[in-house]
């Protein structure tokens, strides 16, 4: 799936080196890997690297192509991550191993069998852990922290070839019988099965059973089959390639081959600290203003159209979790019907903020609720959990992305805030739903989901009008937790359109 499509280095470097021998300045700078630098070139290798497979020493000897990557890689986690271990932790195989470039053979807790396992040797961290002498000293400083190789994959001992790694999927392989994957490269998994199986390690909560990573049980041809997620309109939101090359500048008119990755780690982190910077901890790719597709009672380009920012963590899941029809679209909905009736599945985020549903002329909407106080909004209820981690009690995010009733809730709402709580509200919009369906002669709310043509020619507009907010809540799932007041208003107001029009019929 790697698309070859970088110039060769050496004719680079031969480039340069050809450049700087036509000027004839003082291009005395050290000898690069297979080369001389150029005239204004940074400085090169010192030509030790080439004997290693890892190049390590944090990203040095690629900064002066990549510098700014460098310096943002330095930046994470990912760049301090052998200076969060303690003095006794450093001698410890168990936790060096994630916490370092290169350890190729996996110690379990407690164990020290890794000096015998069956792995390649490739002159990582783990080949000078507990050797003596200066030049092991060395090698191991230079492979401290999570560099670059950690993702790209080894790119020495002939460092010219520069043939890094770029891998769009979480860990290669959705079978978690076969995660430890054929292809180490960008395997966040190895390090980061906390967030692939759960706290407890069972996958209950863990990115591996969320709907994220388990699209139409796992293959992305059978998903492609299913919901044409190849072509372009669905792949920014449906895909991790399509995803990453409309958020990254670099990847606009990349050639991502013929493969497409479901939303894993690296569609939602961008491990070159993402956006906003060192603000941004978590490395999240896309965290600015999310403007709604459907910005009715504006026009997109007004300043009041509704957008949704300020939200912290939680805008990253805007840019995906909305309703994706225009104002055209909706227009056209109601005036003719659609096949696809109401908007995308995705109306979450146009719930929440309390706009993006079909309003009737007139009725008056309560957009704010109080749920707009939870400050990272999707990720304070979806995510984000008091966890019993390593004998203390953190904040942690849950990877499988549901919202747990219980402990998300109970910040706000007490302790003995329950599902029947919430299931009870949630009853009380559903009687809504059904009230507007058996208007339109249906049983109930679903049986009309399923069976209402909206194209069909006795449809009249004021019924698509009516109908439209009930097929709003339906595409966005959490039948009005998102937004009570604005799903109860809307509900109420199709009801009210619905009655005084088929009164006036
Ligand atoms: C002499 C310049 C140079 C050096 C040194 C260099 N690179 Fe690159 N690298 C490039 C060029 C040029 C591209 C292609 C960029 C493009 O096509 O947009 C590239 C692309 C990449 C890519 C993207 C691969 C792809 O398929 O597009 C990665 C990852 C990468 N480099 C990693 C590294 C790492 C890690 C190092 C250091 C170990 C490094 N590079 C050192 C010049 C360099
Ligand atoms: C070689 C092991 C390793 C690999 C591979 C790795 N990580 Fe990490 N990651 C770590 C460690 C260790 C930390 C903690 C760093 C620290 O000490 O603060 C970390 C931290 C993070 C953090 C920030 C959380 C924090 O506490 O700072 C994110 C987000 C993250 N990793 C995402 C990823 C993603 C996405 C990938 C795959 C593209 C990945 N990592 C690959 C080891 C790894
Ligand atoms: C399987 C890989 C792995 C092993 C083994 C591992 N860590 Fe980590 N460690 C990580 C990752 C990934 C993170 C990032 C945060 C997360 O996952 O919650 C992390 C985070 C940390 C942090 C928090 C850094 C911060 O600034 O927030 C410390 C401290 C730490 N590890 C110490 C250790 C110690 C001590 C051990 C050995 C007992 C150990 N780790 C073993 C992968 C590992
Ligand atoms: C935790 C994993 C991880 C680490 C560490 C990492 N990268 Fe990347 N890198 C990725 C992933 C995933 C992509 C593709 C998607 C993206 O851009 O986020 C990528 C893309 C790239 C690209 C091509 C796109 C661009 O932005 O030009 C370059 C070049 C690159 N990395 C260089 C580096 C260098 C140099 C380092 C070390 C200083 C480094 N990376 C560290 C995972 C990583
Ligand atoms: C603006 C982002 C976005 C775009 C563009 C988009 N989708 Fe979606 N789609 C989503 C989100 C988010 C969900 C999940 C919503 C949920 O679970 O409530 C979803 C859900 C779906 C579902 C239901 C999935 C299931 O398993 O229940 C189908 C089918 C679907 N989309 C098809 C498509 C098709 C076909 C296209 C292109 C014509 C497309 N989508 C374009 C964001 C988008
Ligand atoms: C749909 C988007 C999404 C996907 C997919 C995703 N993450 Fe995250 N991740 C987040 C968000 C949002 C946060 C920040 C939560 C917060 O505000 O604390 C986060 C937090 C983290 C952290 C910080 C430490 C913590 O609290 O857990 C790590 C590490 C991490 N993710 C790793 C991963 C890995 C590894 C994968 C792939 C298995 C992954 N993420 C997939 C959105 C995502
Ligand atoms: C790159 C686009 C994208 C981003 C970013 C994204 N999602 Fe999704 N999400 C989707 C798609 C597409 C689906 C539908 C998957 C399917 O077909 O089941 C989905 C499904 C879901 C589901 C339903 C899961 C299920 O079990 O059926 C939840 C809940 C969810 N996402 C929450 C979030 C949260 C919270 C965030 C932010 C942390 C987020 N998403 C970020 C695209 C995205
Ligand atoms: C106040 C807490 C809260 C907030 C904030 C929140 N959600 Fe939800 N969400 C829920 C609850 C509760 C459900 C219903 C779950 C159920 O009925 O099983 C839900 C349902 C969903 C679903 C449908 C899941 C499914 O199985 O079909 C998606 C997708 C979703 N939320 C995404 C989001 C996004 C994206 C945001 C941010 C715009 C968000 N949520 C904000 C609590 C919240
Ligand atoms: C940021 C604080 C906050 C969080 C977090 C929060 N809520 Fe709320 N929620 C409120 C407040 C305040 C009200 C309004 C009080 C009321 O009407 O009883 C409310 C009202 C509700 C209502 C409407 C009750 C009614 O009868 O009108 C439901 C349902 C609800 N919340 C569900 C949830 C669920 C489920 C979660 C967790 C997944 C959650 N909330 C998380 C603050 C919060």
């Amino acid at each position: 799936m790697k698309a070859k499509h970088f110039l060769n280095l050496t004719l680079i470097l031969i480039l340069v080196s050809t450049l700087a021998m036509v000027g004839c300045e003082g291009d005395q700078g050290p000898a690069g890997a297979d080369g001389a630098d150029g005239a204004d070139g940074a400085d090169g290798s010192d030509g030790t690297i080439s004997e290693f497979t890892y190049v390590g020493d944090k990203g040095e000897a690629c900064s002066h192509c990549h510098a700014s990557t460098v310096q943002q890689v330095a930046m994470t986690g990912h760049g301090h991550a052998y200076e969060s271990l303690d003095a006794d932790s450093l001698e410890n195989p168990y936790c060096v191993q994630c916490h370092t470039t290169g350890w190729d053979r996996p110690v379990s807790y407690g164990s020290d069998d890794w000096m015998t396992a069956p792995n390649a040797d490739v002159n990582g961290f783990d080949d000078y852990f507990g050797v003596e002498g200066d030049e092991a000293a060395e090698r191991r400083m230079a492979l401290e922290g999570v560099q670059c190789e950690s993702c790209h994959g080894p790119m020495g001992p002939d460092f010219n070839d520069h043939s890094p790694g770029l891998n769009f999927a979480t860990m290669g392989t959705h079978d978690p019988e076969n995660i430890v994957a054929d292809d180490i490269v960008s395997d966040c998994y190895p390090c980061h099965s906390t967030q692939f199986e759960g706290p407890s390690g069972d996958f209950t909560g863990g990115y591996a059973t969320s709907g994220h990573g388990s699209v139409s049980g796992g293959s992305v041809e059978d998903f492609n089959m299913e919901h044409y997620a190849h072509i372009e309109s669905c792949a920014g939101c449906h895909t991790s390639e399509g995803f990453i090359a409309a958020s990254d500048m670099a990847f606009a008119d990349f050639d991502f081959g013929d493969t497409v990755n479901f939303i894993g780690c690296v569609t939602c982190h961008d491990p070159h600290m993402g956006d906003g910077g060192a603000g941004n901890p978590a490395q999240l790719r896309e965290l600015g203003p999310v403007a709604l597709s459907y910005t009715f009672p504006y026009e997109p380009d007004d300043a009041e159209a509704p957008t949704m920012t300020g939200f912290g963590t939680g805008q990253l899941c805007a840019n995906c979790h909305k309703g994706r029809r225009d104002n055209a679209n909706v227009a056209s909905q109601i005036a003719n019907g659609y096949a696809h009736f109401g908007p995308h599945h995705s109306a979450q985020a146009d719930l929440f903020i309390g706009y993006g549903s079909y309003e009737i002329d007139g009725a008056t909407y309560d957009r704010t609720h109080v749920h707009q106080s939870a400050e990272n909004a999707c990720v304070d209820c979806h995510m984000v959990r008091e966890t019993e981690l390593h004998g203390t009690t953190q904040d942690f995010a849950f990877h499988n992305f549901r919202p747990e009733i219980g402990t998300n809730c109970s910040g706000c709402h007490g302790d003995s805030f329950a599902e029947d709580d919430v299931e009870t509200f949630q009853g009380t919009i559903e009687g809504l739903m059904d009230d507007l369906a058996v208007r339109f002669n249906y049983a109930d709310y679903h049986d009309m989901e399923e069976n209402w043509d909206s194209t069909a020619e006795t449809v009249t507009v004021w019924e698509r009008e009516a109908a439209y907010a009930l097929f709003f809540i339906i595409g966005d799932g959490s039948l009005g937790v998102h937004n009570p007041d604005y799903a109860t208003d809307l509900l109420n107001a199709a009801i009210a359109h619905y009655d005084a029009n088929s009164e006036a019929f």
